[in-house]
């Protein structure tokens, strides 16, 4: 190794606490250099929207670019109001207003999060990309509870129960994301009940990640606040539902008994980023209040994903994998170990070596389950089946049926996707 080049893996070592390179930029700058060389590659790693952010909340946008004033350091009190009445009116949460926080992205508000609890921090495995790697930044003590491909990779009140029973009565904080990012899977009524029930019993604070709780495939979904509403913390935004990501804004609801958390994250706000973008928060009122154009692209969304989800699974299970479809969101959690001995006899030993031989050898751009906290010797990996124009396929959606003709005409790459990954598995 060169010197710069050491010093610069040295610097990087003892800013960010060793943290490495994430397995998703690496693909995605894998991905980029294939297609500069002329290849053609199913991008299926990134976990973004397909869909335009809606008409309405475009032009409020515009109606409100000249806002340039800052705003208070929870938000705008509109917003508050709208993001309140959002959560009673879906989901039947009830939340004041001087307790919900609007950030730069729910990702920064999480952060800030960990970073003024002072309890341990409990994850669920697999889970999202992030939380792990803000712990270790902050240098916060991480309990994994692993769950199981046969329990859709869901939470069982009884690991839970299990877990915080060795400690009774340590503060504890725990990450609860459903429709999941990665597995697609969401939690049902009675199971979020029993889990609620454990929580309160260990006075477990619940932070209820539901970014893709409007993208649940049957529109059904159902919140762990309901049944626990003195200890949940929902957090939420514009990024996944309303396919506006990059406008930057999530919100954080706190319950009464957690204001002085929320009033704590506020401080570290003020001195961080101080408020969120003015223009960008008057829009979101239009995207948090009731509009039946709103339900209306909601709807359509939601049919599309879910249609193309079914698809994309049924070829998958065409290489003899038997996964269930996914509940909500746009990914897909496929697990391949059954091909563990024709996968070793190819020198593929884990799933970051699987992704990068399915990217070289078919193209396909994805995930390994291990950067979401599945052992590396599992062979899974993350599908984003967000591959395809969202915005023709949304507006089609409008008059015509959203069927498997429908799916063919409009996504067809991430079919072709599906149908390569499932042709590499049963050529082995
Ligand atoms: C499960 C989950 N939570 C939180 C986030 C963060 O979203 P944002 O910071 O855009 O609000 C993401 C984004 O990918 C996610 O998948």
């Amino acid at each position: 190794m060169d010197n710069d080049k050491f010093l610069h893996e040295m610097h990087i070592n003892l800013n960010v606490r060793g943290l490495k390179q994430s397995a998703t930029l690496f693909i995605n700058e894998q991905s980029n250099l294939l297609i500069e060389q002329g290849r053609k590659i199913y991008k299926l790693g990134l976990g973004q929207s397909p869909f335009p952010v809606p008409d309405i909340i475009v032009q409020s946008l515009r109606d409100h670019a000249e806002e340039k004033d800052y705003l208070p350091v929870k938000g705008l009190p509109a917003l508050r109001k709208a993001i309140s009445g959002f959560y009673s009116r879906h989901w039947g949460s009830e939340y004041s207003i001087d307790n919900i926080v609007i950030g730069p992205g729910s990702k920064e508000l999480l952060f800030l999060l960990q970073l003024v609890y002072y309890g341990e921090l409990i994850i669920p495995t697999p889970s999202w990309v992030s939380y792990a790697p803000q712990a270790k930044i902050i240098g916060r003590n991480i309990l994994w509870i692993p769950t199981r491909k046969e329990n859709l990779w869901k939470l069982t009140p009884h690991d839970l129960d299990k877990t915080c029973r060795q400690d009774p009565n340590r503060p504890r904080l725990m990450i609860l994301n459903y429709p999941s990012n990665p597995t697609g899977y969401s939690y049902k009524k009675e199971e979020l009940e029993e889990l609620a029930a454990v929580a309160r019993k260990y006075k477990v604070v619940l932070v209820s990640d539901e970014i893709y709780g409007m993208l649940d495939h049957e529109g059904d979904h159902h919140s762990i606040s309901t049944y626990y509403p003195e200890g949940t913390i929902i957090s939420g935004g514009l990024s996944k539902w309303c396919g506006a990501g990059g406008w930057r804004l999530g919100a954080l609801a706190f319950p009464d008994s957690l204001s002085w958390l929320a009033n704590a994250l506020a401080v570290t706000a003020s001195e961080t980023f101080t408020s969120t973008s003015a223009p960008i928060q008057f829009a979101a009122v239009t995207a948090f209040d009731p509009h039946p154009e709103l339900e209306d692209y909601l709807a359509r969304a939601r049919k599309i994903l879910s249609a193309l989800g079914k698809q994309c699974n049924k070829i998958l299970n065409t290489a003899g994998i038997n996964n269930p479809d996914p509940h909500g969101g746009f990914y897909l959690f496929p697990d391949f170990s059954n091909y563990r001995d024709k996968l070793i006899a190819r020198e593929i030993y884990d799933s970051e070596t699987m992704c990068k031989r399915l990217l070289d050898e078919k193209g396909i751009a994805c995930l390994p389950g291990s950067e979401f906290g599945c052992s590396a010797f599992e062979y899974i990996f993350r599908l984003s089946y967000v591959n395809f124009d969202g915005r023709k396929a949304i507006n089609a959606a409008t008059n015509e049926e959203v069927d498997e003709t429908f799916i063919k005409k409009y996504c067809p790459d991430t079919l072709k996707a599906m149908e390569e990954i499932a042709d590499w598995f049963r050529s082995l």
